[in-house]
């Protein structure tokens, strides 16, 4: 289960340069008013490529600069990468040296390849001592410069060695118990990526859920963080196949994915970049990054449309929050993935089959990107017997057919499936954390049998509290004119939280209902009639219960009539 501020925007590239350039991006985003919870370090923060180390130069007060970030419940990820610099005066090195902890090459010595840091070396991390050793190096008294809010990337960890056969390790190279590393290159990633989600667990007092990003992967690396799809180039082919790529992901069981938004490699142009935030918003994990050589691209230097374009696509990620976290509760505890091809929810539609330029966020939303340049209309298919009302509008259209719609650079289609309820969190804040009281939507697609069903689950965002129950999971039920809440965990020790509804919206109501009523409180709760108003000025009509003030934990029924 990741932490809450990890299912948000991150913002990465190949480099911030230095504490004037965070500050700086920082603050733009606020300028701009676009949210965002983690600013990324790449290679060129540290002191000659060796990890746990920093460029004084360029970063003279880290504590201070991630300090700064948290204060606005905002973290920062540094990358740590398995290749060691082979430097007697590299505290790692002398380390791993001394212990006898490094991957051997044919002939028993240390193994020494090529790659950012130059000639280096890597911990045998297939062994539990050097696991041990390595988690270690993340406590805050190890990790000089590291402040509690500091969250790790591991990057290269396949592993990667420049100059070695097939740009990795030799298959003779030797591991643990003479195993050779053909037979376990696929693991070395994977335990490498296991072993720093440890140490952040270890590190303080082990409290926090641990964040890490990792580019190797194997059966199970889900258990230890997230997965980036490599390195991609701003080509609408690229963004067209990371749907396949995160889906592809999400079956074997690796739900918390996403591919590097705006491309990698190469200058996207600012359309691009734009469909690929509109589409990114919707990654399980949601990342803009670029390489070194590419010109600078964060939100704001494309002009004001475009900001405005990227600004409601993060937002829109960010409102949506509620809904992604109770998806990801759902892949913790059963494996179903976040985002699902058409096919998982639809498994007797063959037109689903080979669809994989749309795809389903949980069981309730429906995404279709845009890969074309200059796109003026979209064919897309709404699967199912039932109505999908589009997001933004709340325009409804019919289920089981191929629609032709108009597309604009405003969006990307999304729908919600008829019969389902999704929350959301409404209000605008620099980062998720500053959202965590605010109180909530719902937003009710009603069904031909005028009928809806969703779920919410909320836990601290941050411990592992929630393994000892210590959370609210709710399903909300609307039938019969009656939305009614349920607790899906009795019996536990009820995570609190004072947060309430402010609003439920009703999508799809047949009949004009004028009154609700809140129960057990006994209450009216104001209704209002009008367009859905996100982003958008005309639309039909929905009702709009205002201010029910219902908290989340309890139980409660709202009567419409
Ligand atoms: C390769 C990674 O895939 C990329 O994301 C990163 O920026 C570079 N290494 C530099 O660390």
């Amino acid at each position: 289960m990741p932490q809450l501020f990890a299912v948000a925007y991150h913002q990465c590239r190949w480099n911030y340069r230095d504490d004037e350039d965070v500050a700086q991006v920082d603050s733009k985003f606020d300028e701009h008013d676009i949210p965002y919870d983690v600013l990324w370090l790449d290679i060129e923060h540290t002191d000659g490529k060796r990890y746990f180390t920093w460029d004084r130069m360029l970063f003279p007060h880290p504590e201070e600069m991630q300090r700064k970030l948290a204060a606005k419940g905002r973290h920062m990820v540094t990358i740590v990468d398995p290749h060691i610099k082979r430097d007697d005066s590299y505290f790692v090195h002398r380390e791993a040296t001394e212990k006898g902890y490094y991957v051997k090459d044919a002939n028993g010595n240390d193994y020494d390849g090529w790659c950012w840091s130059g000639s280096s070396s890597y911990p045998d991390m297939l062994r539990p001592e050097v696991r041990s050793w390595w988690a270690e190096k993340f406590s805050t008294e190890n990790y000089v410069g590291s402040t509690p809010s500091l969250y790790i990337w591991n990057d290269m960890n396949e592993p990667s060695v420049f100059n070695g056969p097939e740009v990795t390790m030799p298959r003779d190279a030797i591991h643990q118990g003479d195993a050779e590393h053909r037979e376990l290159h696929n693991v070395y990633g994977y335990y490498f990526h296991m072993a720093t989600a440890e140490g952040l667990v270890k590190r303080g007092d082990g409290r926090d859920r641990p964040f890490v990003l990792s580019r190797a992967v194997f059966a199970g690396s889900q258990r230890h963080g997230a997965i980036w799809t490599g390195d991609n180039s701003a080509d609408w082919d690229h963004l067209r196949v990371s749907v396949p790529m995160i889906l592809s992901l999400g079956l074997t069981g690796i739900s918390f994915s996403g591919a590097d938004v705006g491309g990698f490699f190469g200058n996207p142009e600012p359309e691009l970049l734009v469909r690929w935030y509109q589409l990114g918003a919707y990654y399980p994990f949601f990342r803009g990054h670029a390489h070194h050589d590419t010109k600078r691209r964060e939100p704001w230097l494309f002009g004001e449309k475009n900001t405005e374009r990227m600004r409601e696509a993060i937002r829109i990620r960010y409102m949506l929050l509620p809904y992604f976290y109770t998806l990801f509760r759902e892949a913790n505890t059963t494996g179903v993935p976040v985002a699902r091809p058409l096919w998982m929810e639809f498994p007797s539609e063959e037109a689903t089959f080979t669809n994989d330029e749309a795809f389903m966020i949980g069981n309730s939303l429906l995404v279709q990107g845009i890969y074309t340049e200059h796109a003026k209309r979209a064919s897309v298919y709404l699967p199912g017997k039932e109505s999908w009302y589009d997001l933004k509008t709340g325009t409804a259209y019919k289920g089981g057919k191929t629609h032709k719609l108009d597309v604009n650079e405003e969006g990307v289609p999304a729908f919600q499936r008829a019969g389902t309820i999704i929350p959301r969190k409404d209000r605008f804040r620099r980062s998720s954390t500053q959202m965590v009281n605010d109180p909530y939507t719902l937003v009710i697609a009603l069904n031909s049998s005028q009928a809806a069903e969703g779920e919410l689950y909320v836990d601290d965002g941050r411990s592992f509290e929630f393994q000892q129950g210590s959370y609210i999971h709710r399903r909300f039920v609307f039938a019969d004119g009656k939305l009614t809440s349920l607790n899906l965990a009795p019996g536990h020790t009820q995570f609190s939280s004072e947060c309430v509804i402010e609003r439920i919206i009703l999508q799809g109501l047949s009949t004009g209902q004028k009154s609700a009523l809140v129960e057990p409180a006994n209450q009216k709760a104001e209704i209002e009639r009008g367009p859905l108003l996100l982003y958008s000025r005309q639309g039909p009509t929905v009702l709009t219960i205002r201010k029910p003030n219902v908290r989340i934990a309890d139980n409660w029924v709202i009567k419409i009539f």
